[in-house]
């Protein structure tokens, strides 16, 4: 992952490299650092953790030089320590990365043979020194082009030289990385988000070409080293509010917000004075879509999880689902009737977009659903379905993942009613239903102080465990996830039917089990699981939906109980009081909510 920035300009650069990397932080959060050129010399700051300790940490403002790259760091090679913090540099180069260099042992070996000596942990600093070897010997396009060669693996490269100060070299292959344009400056970085205050004229490098920039021009070259025409897109400048506001956390808000979420996304693709669904310019007739996979990571493959069950539904299609890290290595049968979605909020999900890569390689039907459409899996599928969030910054995924669903759960109504396998009257019912949705999710979000009571009892216990049955098991997937990464607890999530076959070991007295169990079809069948647990010690959590019948068990610690709604849309309910749960549970262990340890927002390494 990481975050690269790079500004040549006429004045001073130091303060706009700090904020740019204070909106990369995202991408890494574990060290950060600048260098900028001055004075026939390289000016190399660097620390341990957030941007805001490297500013305290060093005079920045006196840190003179219109050039500069500035570097945001999740670590891979070497631990996370000042040392191991880019840049790293040479006399003469300094370099910022983000990728994995594979190589880089074999690489090393060879540097040293030849006299150089390594500083650090890094596989980063062996970029430094094949581009200072091969200057010895070759222009600086042709020494670029020959290091490039040199390299296995995935990169987004800022370089910048002391003996030619004029210029900032960016180069990429498998990372994303981008050209910004401003009066009297140019810019380079790792998204268009970060170049965003200074600028929304942007160009996206491809993949194996390379960038020279400089204050008042910027050429790209291919990876032949032959120089290339590329065009400037103009992004679209609505700020957007990246502010917190009145909430401690950008997750809480990002949760509150989710009903602004659904119901924007409503508004995009529903018509709702003639109950219908609007997919424009959708490139395929359906004749030719027999079947449907959906890939993604973390909880963008929880989605896909959830569209299974939504897909096999309503269009009676072959649905399969995949983990892009797994689907991007595994022999893949391509098949010219199936549609390859992919699903990420970043767009940038680096075994997401070679899971892409590989279908449009094998001319695949691809289809991405992204929240940023500027974003590299957006740019290279062949047909997209924004979600319409806005920006998400806490690391973990709240209104993304209502966002994806909801995307999903109309892509599979749409498709189902073009198919004929949902009757108009029913698919008008469910249209209807969704206009409710927003309002469901905000009566849902006002039940929260039984929530932070029951937190307490998650973080003192070994582990917990989160059960579902259909459309309930993803969501407990999703709920698991979402406490592991907040409050560092074990937590599983498994399908409740499942706990006989193993996992009901586990169980003991006192251990905290949510059983995600709405009154729909599946609803008997979960709850005899739920007594399974219970009748072994299991304090269980029950999330249910509103209604005045029977008591199901005498035995259960806690009741939850959301709004009603039809089947298909329990599950945009029960996620709510999980991601309440994961919060509260972190708020009371005093943890760094939006920034989880050792994660990242955008994962861009593999
Ligand atoms: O940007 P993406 O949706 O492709 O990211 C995928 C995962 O890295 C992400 O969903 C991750 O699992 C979240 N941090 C979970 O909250």
């Amino acid at each position: 992952m990481c975050g690269i920035i790079g500004i040549s300009s006429n004045k001073p650069v130091s303060a706009n490299i700090i904020n740019s990397l204070k909106k990369l932080e995202y991408r890494g959060y574990d060290s950060a650092g600048i260098a900028t050129l001055s004075d026939g010399q390289i000016n190399e700051v660097k620390s341990e953790g957030r941007v805001d300790n490297l500013e305290n940490n060093f005079d920045l403002k006196n840190l003179r030089g219109n050039i500069g790259i500035g570097h945001v760091r999740w670590a891979t090679h070497g631990i996370p320590n000042s040392l191991n913090a880019h840049p790293h540099s040479s006399h003469n180069v300094s370099v910022v990365h983000n990728g994995i260099i594979e190589n880089s042992t074999i690489l090393k070996k060879h540097l040293i043979n030849k006299g150089h000596e390594f500083k650090s942990q890094t596989d980063t600093e062996v970029i430094v020194h094949l581009i200072t070897e091969n200057l010895k010997t070759s222009e600086l396009e042709e020494a670029i082009t020959k290091t490039l060669e040199q390299l296995d693996g995935s990169f987004a490269l800022g370089i910048v030289f002391r003996d030619i100060p004029d210029l900032i070299v960016g180069a990429r292959r498998g990372s994303p990385l981008a050209v910004g344009y401003g009066p009297n400056e140019n810019y380079l970085g790792s998204d268009s988000y970060a170049l965003k205050s200074m600028t929304n004229k942007i160009t996206y490098l491809d993949d194996g070409e390379f960038c020279v920039v400089k204050k008042d021009q910027v050429l790209f070259f291919n990876e032949d080293g032959k120089k290339i025409n590329k065009k400037i897109l103009e992004m679209s400048s609505n700020e957007t509010n990246y502010d917190k506001g009145d909430f401690k956390h950008f997750m809480a808000k990002e949760i509150e917000e989710q009903p602004i979420t659904i119901k924007t996304g409503i508004k995009e693709y529903i018509d709702n004075v003639n109950k219908e669904i609007n997919i424009f310019n959708f490139p395929w007739k359906i004749e030719e879509i027999k079947s449907i996979t959906l890939i993604g990571c973390g909880t963008a493959y929880h989605s896909c999880l959830m569209a299974k069950y939504w897909f096999e539904e309503l269009t009676n299609l072959d649905v399969s689902i995949d983990i892009a890290s797994e689907f991007r290595y595994r022999k893949n049968r391509f098949k010219k009737d199936t549609l390859y979605v992919f699903v990420s909020q970043s767009g940038e999900t680096a075994d997401t977009y070679a899971a892409l890569d590989l279908c449009n390689k094998n001319s695949m039907k691809t289809c991405a659903i992204v929240n940023v459409i500027e974003s590299s899996i957006a740019r290279d599928s062949n047909f997209v379905l924004p979600i319409h969030c806005g920006p998400e910054i806490g690391v973990a995924s709240t209104k993304a993942f209502l966002g994806q669903i909801l995307v999903l759960y109309i892509l599979a109504l749409k498709l189902g009613s073009l198919r004929n396998e949902i009757e108009k009257k029913e698919y008008q019912e469910k249209i209807k239903d969704l206009k409710d949705l927003p309002g469901l999710i905000e009566k849902t979000l006002s039940y929260d102080n039984d929530i932070q009571a029951i937190s307490s009892t998650f973080n003192e216990a070994k582990g917990s465990m989160f059960l579902g049955r259909g459309y309930s098991y993803p969501i407990a997937l999703e709920g698991a996830l979402k406490l592991k990464e907040l409050s560092y607890v074990h937590a599983e999530g498994y399908p409740a039917g499942e706990m006989k076959h193993g996992p009901l070991a586990l169980i003991e007295e006192g251990m905290p089990v949510v059983v995600l169990a709405p009154k729909d079809s599946y609803y008997k069948k979960t709850i005899s699981n739920l007594q399974e647990v219970v009748a072994r010690g299991a304090k269980v959590l029950l999330i249910t939906n509103k209604s005045k019948d029977e008591v199901v068990s005498e035995n259960i610690w806690e009741t939850i109980e959301v709004e009603n709604t039809n089947d298909d849309l329990f599950p945009f309910l029960l996620t709510i009081p999980l991601q309440k749960l994961a919060y509260y549970s972190a708020l009371k262990k005093g943890y760094d909510i939006d920034k989880p340890r050792n994660l990242a927002k955008s994962v861009t390494v593999e």
